[in-house]
């Protein structure tokens, strides 16, 4: 859909949509979902990232991510040469992350529920930053002790294609837009789906600027 794209702004502030996308048989994308929470919302992740600024990781391969990110919660997933895991304290700067923000609670226990995901309470929220070229690799959530848990995930400013695989590495993937405002839910039976998110386009957002936020809502203990 996005490929051949003829002018860097047409996807740029899309209309709202709504409704409910079935990826699998517990996964979904909830169409503009957040939007109601956005005036809460986008000034409490401002204090979250002046908190915690935007970093690039390592991964443990020695490769540095596109993609730049923060945390807020009780615990923050970080990566570097030694792996993936949750620490409670901003490696930077050694200080707790941030607390989580009640409306981006509010909304993840929201999505959650309207999905048929009960009592979720989130602990951790991983918040990554795609300039354009940004791309994350076809990976798992696996790092969580506790995988009855859902992912909530929380698409904000430039659109971006979401690759949506099966259990096995190798499985078909799909395609799938994620546009400003949508909230993205797995878990149960699709909870270890894999997934990634192809490279960004240029653009601009009237919230963001030239810059897709997500924010990611998990319980990791
Ligand atoms: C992730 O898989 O951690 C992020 C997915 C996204 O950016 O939508
Ligand atoms: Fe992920």
């Amino acid at each position: 859909m996005l490929d051949g794209a003829p002018s860097a702004d047409l996807f740029a502030d899309d209309p709202p949509q709504t409704g409910t996308a079935r990826l699998g048989p517990q996964a979904y994308v909830l169409r503009g979902f957040a939007l109601p929470w956005l005036d809460a919302l986008w000034p409490a992740l401002q204090s979250v990232i002046t908190q915690a600024p935007f970093r690039h990781m390592e991964t443990p391969g020695g490769q540095r991510m596109s993609v730049a990110l923060t945390n807020c919660g009780a615990l923050g997933w970080v990566s570097d040469r030694h792996g993936y895991r949750y620490t409670p304290r901003d490696p930077d700067s050694g200080l707790p992350w941030p607390a989580l923000p009640a409306p981006l609670a509010e909304l993840a226990r929201e999505g959650a529920r309207s999905t048929g995901f009960g009592r979720f309470e989130p602990d951790a929220c991983l918040v990554n930053r795609y300039l354009p070229g940004a791309r994350l690799s076809l990976h798992q959530d696996r790092d969580e002790r506790d995988l009855s848990h859902p992912i909530v995930s929380v698409s904000l400013g430039l659109p971006a294609l979401f690759i949506w695989g099966g259990l096995q590495r190798a499985d078909r993937t799909e395609r799938v837009p994620l546009l400003h405002g949508d909230v993205a839910v797995w878990g149960g039976v699709d909870r270890l789906r894999f997934h990634g998110i192809a490279p960004l386009r240029q653009a601009h957002h009237s919230l963001t600027g030239a810059q897709r936020i997500n924010v990611t809502l998990r319980r990791a203990r």
